[in-house]
């Protein structure tokens, strides 16, 4: 699975970045006016459809843009044709294409849930890097092949910790008191723009910790199950909580712990979101 995983990410990943053209237009807009599609988005998702689909017709795929198709078989590719769209319209090379197979991800026309599902394989491709990141569950997760080393448990004030913001205006009002609470207790903070990149980083040690309110289940599918394989706890607001879109939080045990319970003392929508 972690296979077709990887070769539909690839393929992805090469007409993305090959084809982008010089002048990119948003084609639309989606929970606000921040939240933009490309044609590239588009096309992007077809073609992970078409070669998932054609290597197994009877799992069932969960897209960004296109929404669910259902399937028999109990397996669910969850994908992102491009995770980082803001980036990629702009040119800033950090993008990925993120694709996930899960179980137990429940029929296709309701709200899929990742509190509720299980991630087995996945792969995060950045095309500009030509970096790849793949895990199996209990198999470990590899950069381009080699065994990642997984997060330090550095202490919080040590730590460079990634985040991101989500579309809404209410959303990120509430985002920007929480970072200014973390930010006088941490080395520094990063935020890429690519959600799946940042827990990738997480597992590979290149970010000690990420964490991020109002993720979609396509934007951490496949990156947490890397961070997590790589040795990182990866939660949600509560430390039992699995991530979902309420709240992802990706770093080594002590540190996860530590980061969390400062952010749920500063968070304005911990109950509002529950
Ligand atoms: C976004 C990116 C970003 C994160 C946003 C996501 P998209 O995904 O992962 O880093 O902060 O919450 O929505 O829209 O580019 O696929």
């Amino acid at each position: 699975m972690v296979g077709l995983a990887e070769r539909a990410a690839r393929a992805a990943g090469e007409l993305v970045h090959r084809g982008r053209p010089e002048r990119l237009e948003v084609m639309a807009t989606k929970s606000s006016a921040t939240d933009v599609v490309t044609a590239m988005d588009t096309a992007s998702e077809e073609l992970l459809v078409r070669l998932l689909r054609d290597a197994r017709p009877d799992d069932g795929v969960l897209g960004e843009e296109g929404g669910a198709t259902g399937g028999t078989s109990g397996i669910t590719w969850v994908v992102d044709p491009i995770d980082g769209t803001v980036n990629y319209l702009y040119g800033l090379p950090g993008y990925a294409v993120s694709v996930a197979a899960v179980v137990g991800a429940g029929a296709p026309e309701e709200r899929p849930d990742p509190r509720t599902w299980t991630a087995v394989a996945g792969c995060v491709h950045d095309p500009v890097s030509g970096r790849t990141w793949t895990a199996t569950r209990g198999g470990g997760a590899r950069l381009d092949g080699a065994p990642l080393a997984g997060p330090a448990d550095v202490p919080l004030g040590e730590a460079l910790v990634g985040t991101g913001f989500g579309y809404t205006p209410q959303r990120r009002a509430a985002q920007a008191r929480v970072l200014s609470g973390v930010l006088p207790h941490v080395r520094d903070v990063r935020r890429s723009g690519v959600a799946s990149l940042d827990l990738c980083s997480v597992g590979s040690g290149w970010l000690d910790a990420y964490y991020e309110r109002g993720l979609q289940p396509w934007d951490h599918a496949a990156g947490a199950l890397v961070a997590q394989e790589a040795g990182a706890v990866v939660r949600g607001l509560a430390p039992d909580e699995p991530a979902s879109e309420r709240f992802c939080l990706a770093a080594a045990p002590a540190l996860a712990a530590r980061l969390g319970d400062l952010v749920a003392g500063l968070d304005p929508l911990r109950e509002e979101e529950a």
